[in-house]
């Protein structure tokens, strides 16, 4: 998989709009700046397209990029206390929508942010996804905001808050500094097949 190759798709707004899966998807999920579109770009070596920011609630729609006949989707994030409530209900719709369609779910890359204990929604989260038995990654974002020693201990932490099943890769990961973006590359290749 050349992740030079990446194209935006399309955006939706509700899950009723999705369309079938065209090929394997890969699919970022996790709380509001977290940093999953600023993963994304790094990932496609591609700066701006995801959009990014530093106020939570950037990312409104599912949007599906296009690597090498993959898709990548990067979801809405959740736990966002500060937009509408009607808002919220549609963000939570678009997640669950999107999780509870017969799709081609190659990983699903569930995101938390180093530097903290995993809230009672990313434990949701990935409660979900070992629940659903669907194929995932832990991805540890903004490493480059603690020390080397930090991250270890963190990450130590956060593996064990989550109770991971055995074997579940967690990747230690930096968009500002590139940490960890090789791995995760790989794993995606392999995940669907490429
Ligand atoms: P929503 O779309 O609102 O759900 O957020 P998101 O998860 O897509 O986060 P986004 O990529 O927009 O990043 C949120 C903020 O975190 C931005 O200010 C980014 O610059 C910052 N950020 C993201 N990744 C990193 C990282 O690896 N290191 C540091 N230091 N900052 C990061
Ligand atoms: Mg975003």
């Amino acid at each position: 998989m050349n992740f030079h190759n990446a194209r935006f798709l399309a955006a939706y707004g509700t899950s009723a709009q999705l369309p079938p899966s065209n090929g394997p998807e890969v699919s970022f999920a996790g709380r509001s700046n977290v940093g999953k579109s600023s993963l994304l770009n790094k990932l496609m070596y591609r700066k701006g397209l995801a959009k990014v920011s530093s106020t939570p609630g950037k990312t409104a729609t599912i949007n599906f990029y296009d690597v090498d006949g993959a898709d990548l989707v990067d979801l809405p994030g959740y736990g966002y206390a500060k937009v509408s409530k009607s808002e919220k209900g549609r963000w939570s719709e678009l997640i669950d929508g999107y999780f509870n369609q017969e799709r081609a779910f190659a990983l699903v890359v569930s995101l938390i942010d180093i530097r903290h204990e995993p809230s009672a929604l990313d434990r949701g989260m990935v409660g979900f996804l070992k629940e659903a038995e669907l194929p995932f990654a832990i991805a540890l974002t903004k490493a480059d905001k603690l020390s080397k020693q930090q991250a270890a201990k963190q990450r130590a932490v956060i593996v064990k808050a989550l109770d991971l099943p055995k074997g579940t890769p967690v990747v230690v990961t930096s968009a500002e500094k590139g940490g960890g973006i090789e791995e995760l590359r790989a794993l995606i290749s392999r995940a669907v097949g490429e």
